[in-house]
């Protein structure tokens, strides 16, 4: 009898899974609770969907093991997926740093998978909720909002906890966990920040202003925009930097990045000493910026004449290196990504097997595998999918 695959989820994973393996020759259904396929799909990259990016590497993933995802991204690479979306010619273009974001709509991703589903003769089932997963001699029994199934392979493609609105479930880590595979702790990945109140009352005067910085924590640093919001801060070095970040951590923000500020003093003190500080400062910083760093006492309301060689290199310093301490991140409500998962500890990198119970499969977000902004967290989608679906 031909073995009976279900795949849990109908986003970027689970469906590409299923194309492959209905393609194969295999008996597959996916089952998802939403109303539409590859909702988050729709949703990405504003609607255009940064479906993968042209320098991908295990570096861009965070993971306790960080080698884990190389063996999947090496299989099934972006270059594969970028031949595919040519397939279908689908109109792309690279917005910055390699990112790749269809020109006309995410549906063309998201028609895309369900034609290749189509081809595979793979069934979908939607509106159905898994609520419990049991082993049975055969294979598993999936107690659904619809009913029983039972199948003989079960690929869990849950995705993780972000954006609760559309509908996620942690049911992905609940399975891992009743099967004794560890998960590890899960936290919002990709998320702006919130700040303490104070603070908060002050930068929030700068809501829409977004300056080019270097932000880093640790010894992870991320070039790019910051934004100031009305409720913290956001923009993609922040975004970035936050899946790195732990509750407590310091924040540097260089807000200069790319200039010599000590030879552009010696220039201004040349040309226009008698200039008041903050005239002289709106050349390299936006006025708002300039009025809110006065008010939090990093820059003086002075001339620059006035301004002597300590204090100079003092808010050198601070410049380059302005301290916050986030309150804290907007959570899961707003984050791209939710960061950890079901331990790649307990997982073939080859299959995405689960070591402990034969046929039980784990792919995509729901994996203890989180890529940076920019296209990687789909692309380890693709590739964790593959992975999967040509061992089977
Ligand atoms: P995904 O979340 O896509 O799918 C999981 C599916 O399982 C969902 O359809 C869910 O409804 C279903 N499900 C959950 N529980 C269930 C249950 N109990 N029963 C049945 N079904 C259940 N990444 C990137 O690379 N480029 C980008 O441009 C973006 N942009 C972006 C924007 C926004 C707003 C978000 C929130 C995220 C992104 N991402 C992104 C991240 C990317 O969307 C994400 O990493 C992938 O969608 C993960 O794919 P999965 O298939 O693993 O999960």
């Amino acid at each position: 009898m031909q073995q009976k695959i279900i795949i849990i989820g109908a986003g970027a994973a689970g469906l590409f899974c299923a194309s492959i393996l209905g393609q194969n020759g295999f008996n597959v259904t996916v089952i998802d609770n939403g109303k539409k396929v590859g909702r988050k799909i729709l949703m990405s990259g504003g609607g255009y969907c940064n479906f993968t990016n042209l320098n991908i590497d295990a570096g861009n993933y965070l993971s306790n093991n960080p080698h884990f995802c190389k063996s999947a991204l090496k299989r099934y690479t972006q270059w594969d997926f970028i031949q595919l979306v040519n397939q279908y010619q689908i109109a792309y273009h690279e917005k910055e740093h390699g990112q790749l974001f269809c020109d006309v709509s995410a549906q063309n991703i998201v028609d895309m998978l369900l034609n290749e589903c189509h081809k595979g003769h793979v069934t979908l089932k939607m509106q159905t909720e898994l609520l419990d997963l049991k082993q049975t001699e055969s294979g598993f029994l999936l107690d659904t909002s619809h009913g029983p199934i039972s199948a003989n392979k079960v690929i869990v493609a849950t995705g993780g906890l972000s954006m609760p609105r559309l509908g996620t479930t942690p049911i992905g880590y609940k399975i891992a966990e009743r099967f004794h595979l560890p998960v590890t702790p899960i936290r919002a990945g990709l998320v702006p920040f919130t700040l303490q109140p104070t603070l908060l009352d002050i930068l929030s005067q700068l809501a829409g202003i977004s300056v080019f910085a270097n932000v880093s924590v640790k010894h992870q640093q991320f070039k790019g925009n910051v934004l100031f919001t009305h409720r913290g801060l956001s923009g993609p070095a922040i975004l970035q930097i936050s899946s790195y970040w732990q509750a407590g951590d310091i924040v540097h923000i260089n807000l200069v990045p790319d200039l010599d500020l000590a030879d552009f003093f010696d220039q201004q003190r040349e040309q226009a000493a008698n200039q008041q500080l903050k005239t002289i400062l709106a050349k390299i910083l936006p006025k708002r910026l300039i009025e809110v760093l006065i008010e939090l006492h990093i820059i003086e309301d002075i001339t620059l004449k006035q301004l002597n060689l300590k204090q100079q290199s003092q808010l050198i310093e601070q410049l380059y290196d302005w301290q916050i301490i986030p309150n804290g991140t907007e959570g899961y409500r707003t984050a791209e990504v939710t960061l950890g998962g079901v331990s790649t500890d307990a997982l073939s990198s080859k299959t995405m097997a689960s070591k402990s119970i034969p046929d039980l499969y784990f792919i995509g977000e729901v994996v203890d595998v989180s890529g940076w902004l920019g296209g990687y967290n789909f692309q380890w989608a693709w590739s964790s999918a593959y992975a999967c679906a040509s061992e089977i």
